[in-house]
């Protein structure tokens, strides 16, 4: 990229993420000449770049102002053509080694992909564990084969029927976490050399799926708040033979992001057009910080393409490995994909959390659960507040725990994640959350650890190691 390029790319960011407001008067060019060490022809030929794009627009004898029509606050910045590629990934190598280095119990953990196992009924459910184990019958290691624990799967479909949303027990299929429900969806629709959608960036175990099952992967680009882009995920079904996408709709990873009913209606709406499944990934929709459910995008499925993965991994019982999936006309497939890969689910963890959801108290739990994570995340957004440098960005989530934090664009986050580490302290680099390791001055924040002082400290460390993580 040239200089001007980079200059241009830069200030996009700015003006994208509304740190330059739409109207405000853009820097002069001796300012910038001096501030970036460049030439006035660079300044100017970036200038030129960004009224191209539509981003500002000058004024007789008074200088560059940002354009009416880049009110597109949250935009991340602008993704290069090669993201409607489809490519081949080569992810898991990175993402091993950041997980193994988040692993040590004595790092502040803004890294990891869990809340704090302090937030969770461990007691209440090692009760309900006990005396459902007393309960089993011998025959339910037959009879809880895949679909799985009937009780379960009747506590399931009636939270579904809370939302509102008919979801018949037995298009439920039990897995081991929310993640064998996305690979066996996605080993359902796909063959090696398929095409499927993905987010940009996204979770990298979808990554890690495509990679394994040797698929290719065409990313579409995500907003931080309002979730993937639809033209431009209605562009690549028009380029490529897209055969399944996998989107999170409620409080996306990394980016906190949570699609509109209006959007995820388009969404379903669009696929079902072309007939492709949506494998929709919703581990966090039950940690909204407001009062109500986000419906998820199955909730406006009509052809049964929609199959609806999550698990109570986030919400209650990370240990247990207890998910579904309602797979819709994919139901059989889907179980007879586990049985062939796992067999099944732990039948004890499936009966405990059976009897934990009907005597428990799971939705007073939950709604604990939020209230701690909407005052962790305002610790949080105080903290950066006041430790971050003026351009850094961030977006307050409305659910979930992460936190997705766009640092000033000479930040590595890869050598921060580094630096972060020698201090103690964990993070998620940008990179691992994309197939061209893109995002290199972002990191995803986990806020679903109780606030402290040494939590507080750690935001204080990490923006004093930002100088030394230049490229
Ligand atoms: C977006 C997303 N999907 C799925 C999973 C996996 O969930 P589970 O632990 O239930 O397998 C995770 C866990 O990190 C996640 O962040």
């Amino acid at each position: 990229m040239k200089r001007f390029e980079m200059l241009a790319n830069t200030m996009a960011d700015e003006i994208r993420s509304g740190s330059r407001p739409v109207g405000s008067r853009m820097p002069s060019l001796r300012h910038l000449t001096t501030q970036h060490g460049v030439s006035q022809s660079t300044v100017f030929r970036a200038y030129y770049l960004l009224e191209e794009w539509g981003l500002i627009r000058a004024r007789e004898r008074s200088g560059y102002y940002v354009a009416p029509g880049a009110a597109l606050e949250h935009k991340p910045a602008p993704q290069p053509p090669a993201a409607l590629e489809s490519a081949k990934v080569e992810i898991s190598d990175l993402v091993f080694s950041v997980l193994e280095a988040a692993k040590h119990p004595n790092v502040v953990p803004f890294g990891s992909a869990f809340p704090s196992p302090q937030l969770f009924p461990l007691q209440r459910l090692a009760r309900s564990l006990g005396h459902s184990s007393r309960l089993i019958s011998p025959w339910s290691t037959v009879v809880d084969l895949p679909p799985g624990n009937e009780p379960l799967r009747r506590q399931i479909s009636l939270r579904y029927m809370g939302m509102g949303i008919a979801q018949p027990m037995e298009q439920l299929v039990v897995t081991n976490g929310a993640l064998e429900a996305l690979n066996l969806c996605l080993m359902a629709v796909t063959r090696p050399g398929d095409v499927v959608a993905i987010e940009s960036p996204g979770f990298y175990a979808a990554l890690q799926a495509i990679e394994r099952l040797d698929l290719r992967a065409v990313e579409i680009p995500v907003d931080p708040v309002s979730g993937i882009d639809l033209q431009a995920l209605s562009d690549a079904l028009d380029k490529h033979p897209i055969r399944a996408c996998w989107f999170m709709t409620n409080y996306q990873n990394p980016t906190g992001a949570a699609m509109s009913q209006e959007k995820k209606k388009a969404l379903v709406e669009l696929l079902a057009e072309r007939d492709v499944p949506l494998i929709e990934d919703d581990v966090y929709g039950e940690l909204h910080h407001a009062a109500t459910y986000p419906l998820p995008a199955i909730a406006f499925d009509t052809k049964g393409l929609v199959m609806h993965c999550s698990s109570f991994s986030k919400t209650l019982a990370p240990g247990y490995r207890i998910g579904w999936v309602a797979a819709g006309r994919f139901a059989e497939k889907v179980q007879r994909l586990k049985l062939m890969t796992t067999l099944s689910a732990s039948i004890p963890a499936q009966a405990a959390i059976a009897d934990y959801l009907q005597h428990g108290g799971y939705d007073k739990h939950l709604r604990k659960l939020r209230g701690a994570f909407r005052n962790q995340l305002a610790s949080m957004d105080t903290a950066l507040r006041r430790y971050m440098p003026e351009d850094s960005h961030w977006t307050l989530p409305s659910g979930g725990y992460f936190l997705w934090l766009r640092l000033p664009s000479h930040v590595d986050a890869m050598q921060l994640h580094r630096l972060a580490l020698e201090n103690g302290i964990s993070i998620a680099p940008g990179p691992i959350f994309s197939a061209r390791h893109e995002f290199r001055n972002h990191i995803r924040l986990n806020f679903g650890h109780p606030w402290s002082d040494n939590t507080e400290s750690a935001v204080q460390t990490l923006a004093s190691l930002l100088e030394q993580a230049s490229r």
